[in-house]
């Protein structure tokens, strides 16, 4: 599976097979964020067809409380896989796993992410994949804008969860006997 960084000609691609909610236009604006350098905006490949997305934030959780208590700890932020025929085939975890890549070659250790307390499923995968409670809970504000153009606010109660991460492998090297 090629997972790599959202060129701007991927754009119409991902608006055809992950559409952004309402009018949102969700996948322009990560796309924004990351030509800022804010964030790096992955998605993931089966051939020609977009079928997953996560974002890097860089600067960490957008919550200040969660910010305040992890300063520099990038979050995994906005996983998902689409449509959900495509779940439980491994690319969430693919997608994951090519995050904490890219914050290791730029020599970060930890990496964090926020879960909502009713999505069970997606925090047996975190935990499952290392990610450890931090016991801090927040609330995950933010809005969306439905077809009829009006604006919702939302605020789901969530758990932030870290994973420490090894070094990266400096290549070249042999590993030590
Ligand atoms: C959460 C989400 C991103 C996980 O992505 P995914 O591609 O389904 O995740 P994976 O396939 O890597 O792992 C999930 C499951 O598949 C299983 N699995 C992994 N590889 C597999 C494979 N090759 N074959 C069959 N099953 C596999 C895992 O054991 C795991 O088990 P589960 O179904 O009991 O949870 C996805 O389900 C999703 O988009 N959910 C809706 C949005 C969401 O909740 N996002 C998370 C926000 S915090």
């Amino acid at each position: 599976m090629d997972i790599r960084p959202c060129r701007e000609t991927d754009l119409e691609l991902l608006e055809t097979h992950m559409p952004s909610p309402g009018q949102t236009h969700r996948n322009a604006m990560r796309f924004d964020r990351q030509q800022e350098g804010l964030t790096t905006f992955l998605i993931a490949w089966s051939g020609e067809i977009p079928v997953g997305t996560a974002q890097i934030l860089w600067q960490g959780c957008a919550a200040p409380e969660i910010n305040q208590c992890f300063p520099a700890c990038p979050e995994l932020n906005g996983l998902g896989v689409w449509p959900p025929e495509r779940r439980s085939h491994g690319i969430g975890t693919a997608i994951i796993h090519a995050a904490e890549a890219h914050l290791q070659r730029r020599g970060y250790r930890r990496i964090g992410l926020g879960v909502d307390d009713a999505n069970h499923r997606a925090a047996a995968l975190y935990l499952r994949l290392g990610y450890q409670e931090t016991g801090c809970h927040y609330l995950d504000r933010y809005h969306y804008i439905d077809d009829h153009r009006t604006r919702h606010e939302v605020a789901d109660p969530a758990r932030f969860l870290i994973k420490q991460l090894p070094a990266a492998p400096i290549r070249g090297t042999a590993p030590a006997e």
